[in-house]
């Protein structure tokens, strides 16, 4: 267990207990077309959902057309329990999965590897890791798919005393959580995961968030 370790498990515990009202976000102007995103993105073949949440996106993702099979992990259950039923009550399927993405290692390879709203929670000391990670999960060819908030939104939030990168939210019963919050802007994002071997299409989508899209060139840059 290093230092970072008791936040990155409050931060999973804040999730468990908003996964009631995490849909709220996206009844929110900026959010209602959001996951329509998906229809322009390279998603296709084997996909692996990382941190699903509620499935918003995975609903998109097992649509007819966009994937030949759907696998999607997170690691609150109760995310996970709706998520479930946001699938079933539109007649798709995925194989579903819990595992918290600090540790959790891919058995097999995928073609498409998408994350919304993940990249900003994974801490600057564990980026390396999780992008060698995802180089283990990617298919040759294959390409990882992301979303998350632009470097702009940044004033969005309250940023938590200490300077950790984290920020404060306050759920409904007041109780208040500090989670790892990174503002990522497209240009140093791209310029980041190059000099782990990747190379990076990031750009802003206009309305506070950034879409990616990453295909390992140098296996040997991660090592
Ligand atoms: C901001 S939400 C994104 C959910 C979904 N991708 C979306 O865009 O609506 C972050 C998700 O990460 C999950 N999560 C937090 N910590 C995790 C961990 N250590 N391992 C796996 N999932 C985790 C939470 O349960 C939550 O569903």
């Amino acid at each position: 267990m290093d230092d970072l370790q008791p936040l990155l498990d409050g931060q999973l515990r804040y999730y468990r207990a908003r996964a009631p009202e995490y849909d709220e976000v996206y009844a929110e102007r900026s959010f209602r077309s959001l996951t329509g995103l998906v229809d322009d993105l390279p998603v296709g073949g084997d996909v692996l959902e990382l941190a699903c949440g509620t499935g918003q996106w995975t609903v998109r993702l097992a649509r007819a057309g966009r994937s030949r099979s759907l696998t999607a992990v997170d690691g609150a259950p109760e995310m996970l329990g709706i998520a479930r039923g946001r699938l079933e009550a539109e007649g798709l399927t995925a194989t579903f999965e819990e595992a918290d993405l600090f540790t959790w290692r891919p058995s097999r390879r995928y073609d498409t590897v998408f994350f919304a709203f993940w990249l900003s929670h994974v801490p600057p000391a564990r980026f390396a890791a999780f992008w060698a990670m995802l180089a283990d999960a990617v298919a040759g060819g294959g390409r990882v798919v992301f979303v998350d908030t632009d470097a702009g939104e940044r004033a969005s939030e309250r940023a938590a005393p200490g300077g950790r990168d984290t920020v404060l939210r306050r759920l409904r019963d007041g109780s208040e959580h500090e989670v790892v919050k990174l503002f990522h802007d497209a240009a140093g994002l791209a310029a980041e995961l190059a000099k782990l071997g990747w190379t990076a299409q990031v750009d802003p989508t206009g309305e506070g968030f950034i879409k990616g899209v990453a295909t390992l060139t140098d296996r040997s840059a991660r090592d």
